[in-house]
């Protein structure tokens, strides 16, 4: 199943940034998944999902789709109950792809585990990663024991700082919370509170292309200033948009690909697979 366009979304490069890679250059390419949810036991399930299965299931569609990918980017929820042996899981299955990957933490992970047993550098406030012509600045948006985030004050600081000094690399720009009101009143209360900030230096910054995230378990696609914002389906179970109350929807698990050109031109969309592994159980008030 296929979202945003049969052959993804273009969008513009700001002018001035580097010159129009030459016929034959590859773009990069960019995998986002996110809220894997994954559990320590190999059985266990949200809401009915064995997330092990519906991850399974992604990894393949993206196998048969957009492989390989020069880096995965995991956006946060990648484990359900904090507990190491899900991360040493996830872990051995990213070894066995052998992709790159960058991790960052959502509400449901320990940033300390996530950083022992699969990702050094993950959940260090601010971290920055070069992929060619490209930069990708992935931001921890946790607060310890909280389902909503915030952006560190430093954070927002060097983002401005290092758009400002590299005006010719564009950047992406990465967290697992929400910047803004997604119009679902229940998850619009565990956002990033201070997210217009962020949306407010994508005014400022041409080379900023894009903001994603995780959290919403569903696609989104708006703009503030020169950046798309973009959510990712869960790879495991989808929040209903639009929701006052905490509701699931019928769409299947997906993930986020990413092409980026050398120019600043950036290619993306959403692939769905066909169906979940087992019945989805829409009578769930809560996760
Ligand atoms: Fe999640």
């Amino acid at each position: 199943m296929v979202e945003d366009g049969n052959s993804g979304q273009q969008i513009n490069g700001a002018a001035g940034i580097g010159q129009r890679a030459g016929a034959g250059t590859r773009p990069i390419r960019l995998l986002q998944l996110t809220d894997l949810h994954l559990y320590a036991e190999s059985d266990g399930r949200l809401l009915g999902q064995n997330t092990r299965a519906t991850f399974e299931s992604v990894l393949n569609l993206a196998r048969q789709r957009h492989w390989p990918p020069d880096a995965v980017v995991l956006t946060g929820d990648l484990v359900h109950d904090e507990r190491s042996d899900a991360y040493l899981y996830l872990r051995q299955r990213l070894q066995q792809l052998d992709v790159r990957y960058f991790c960052i933490p959502g509400n449901h992970d320990s940033p300390r585990l996530l950083a022992d047993c699969l990702d050094p550098r993950a959940g260090s406030g601010l971290r920055i990663e070069s992929l060619g012509a490209w930069d990708l600045l992935l931001i921890d948006s946790t607060l310890p024991g909280q389902e909503g985030g915030a952006i560190d004050e430093l954070a927002l600081q060097a983002i401005d700082s290092h758009l400002s000094a590299n005006p010719d690399r564009p950047a992406l720009i990465f967290l697992h919370h929400h910047p803004l009101p997604v119009g679902s009143r229940w998850i619009d209360t565990m956002g990033a509170e201070n997210g217009a900030r962020l949306l407010a230096q994508a005014e400022l910054h041409p080379n900023m292309r894009a903001i994603l995230w995780g959290h919403i378990h569903q696609s989104f696609q708006g703009r503030s200033g020169h950046a798309q914002l973009l959510a990712a389906p869960s790879t495991s179970v989808q929040f209903l948009p639009g929701s006052k109350d905490f509701a699931l929807d019928t769409l299947p698990p997906g993930y986020r690909w990413l092409e980026l050109h050398d120019d600043g031109l950036l290619e993306t969309g959403i692939e769905r697979t066909d169906g979940y592994p087992d019945p989805l159980s829409l009578s769930m008030d809560g996760y």
